[in-house]
């Protein structure tokens, strides 16, 4: 049967030093309390072996925001799967909004990228989401298909044991503005719909579909309670560890 996750997305935010206090602070924060859940941290590239040294011990994983899709080679500033996977990192986020909007990253290239990761064995979350212009114009179950359809849908059955989806609709994103619970419901049961029909009923039970936007203490329990929600990936709430600790025992 598919995990519950909670993963925090920290984005381009906290230093070293935050970094090793905020996961001390989380799994303080945590201790004694019992998860029913997998616990998913994800700070900025250059704290990601730090974040791995401090999670020792802990139930806590460490997550990459991004990999370049290339193997090796002259490409300035970029990391590869290969040194994720070096370092202890074992899944990588792939297709956030922010890095198709700010970056350029395209269907093309998320291809590419899926790809290196799962050949690297990295486990990847695959994100995808409608802006509001799609959703106010009714057209959000097709852009979702068509960014899955483009990317993940195509991948051999026994490669999704090693895919997290994570639903982001861009309205939601760093706004307040939550989807209700209903709309991320129907959405959740349009893509496991959508993984049924390609893929049958065993990967489509199993595959986890977790939410991302604007999750907080105050919602995460009712959004985590519907059928096809097994999830969330916290932006803003996930870099303060009492609510991102509040969030993950709501499960
Ligand atoms: P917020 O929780 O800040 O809306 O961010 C969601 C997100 O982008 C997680 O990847």
């Amino acid at each position: 049967m598919r995990n519950n996750i909670v993963a925090g997305n920290w984005k381009m935010n906290h230093t070293a030093t935050q970094t090793k206090s905020l996961i001390n602070d989380i799994k303080e924060s945590l201790e004694g309390k019992s998860t029913h859940c997998r616990v998913l941290v994800s700070p900025t590239i250059i704290n990601l072996a730090l974040a791995v040294q401090e999670i020792q011990g802990s139930a806590i994983e460490v997550v990459a925001q991004n990999m370049h899709q290339a193997k090796k080679g002259a490409y300035t500033g970029e990391i590869s799967a290969e040194m994720l996977e070096d370092i202890g990192v074992n899944t990588v986020i792939l297709g956030h909004s922010e890095r198709r909007t700010y970056f350029g990253e395209d269907n093309a290239i998320l291809t590419e990228k899926v790809s290196m990761a799962l050949e690297n064995n990295l486990e990847v979350i695959f994100c995808f989401g409608e802006l509001l212009e799609d959703r106010l114009a009714q057209n959000h179950f097709n852009v979702v298909e068509s960014q899955l359809k483009n990317v993940v849908l195509n991948l051999d059955a026994t490669l999704w044991k090693k895919i997290i989806l994570a639903y982001e609709p861009v309205w939601a994103i760093g706004t307040g503005e939550t989807a209700s619970p209903e709309q991320a419901q129907e959405m959740h049961a349009f893509i496991r719909s959508l993984l049924y029909k390609t893929y049958g009923k065993s990967v489509a039970d199993n595959v986890s579909i977790l939410y991302g936007g604007s999750v907080k203490p105050a919602n995460a329990k009712e959004i985590f309670s519907k059928e096809d929600v097994d999830g969330g990936l916290i932006g803003g709430a996930s870099l303060n560890a009492t609510d991102f600790t509040a969030i993950v025992t709501a499960f």
